[in-house]
């Protein structure tokens, strides 16, 4: 990790900066507190794959508790949109479905 952030910042130098000043990459940038960056629907996707969709629920309400407000994952309509088109991609429409209708609970608009 640390030979990667130094490789990101090497290349970052090589780049003009868009402000007035480069902007920085740290350990923090990619994780948030979390020891495995991933986007809240890959881990979702991962929990159901591996454990089921009970799982993956759980799993969601879990990370918003510990994760919500800290721009650690994106609690945003499109995540759950996201894992719930790849529910139905791999058949499972009836999962889908109970994802698609929390969105809409949470997202009414
Ligand atoms: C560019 C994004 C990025 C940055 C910056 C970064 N990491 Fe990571 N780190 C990752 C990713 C992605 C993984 C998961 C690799 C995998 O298991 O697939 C990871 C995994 C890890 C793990 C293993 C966690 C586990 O339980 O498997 C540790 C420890 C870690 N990083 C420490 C650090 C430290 C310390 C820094 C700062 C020097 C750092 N990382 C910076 C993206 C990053």
């Amino acid at each position: 990790m640390y030979r990667m952030l130094g490789d990101i910042t090497g290349h970052l130098k090589k780049i003009t900066p868009s402000g007035d000043k480069p902007v920085n990459m740290w350990c923090h940038t990619c994780h948030h507190g979390r020891p495995r960056p991933m986007t809240l629907d890959e881990e979702l996707a991962e929990q159901y794959r591996t454990k089921g969709l009970k799982a993956a629920l759980d799993d969601y309400t879990d990370l918003k508790k510990k994760f919500y407000g800290r721009a650690a994952y994106d609690f945003g309509e499109g995540s759950l949109n996201t894992f719930g088109y790849q529910l139905m991609e791999g058949k499972d429409a009836a999962g889908a479905v109970q994802i698609f209708k929390l969105n809409t609970e949470l997202f009414p608009e």
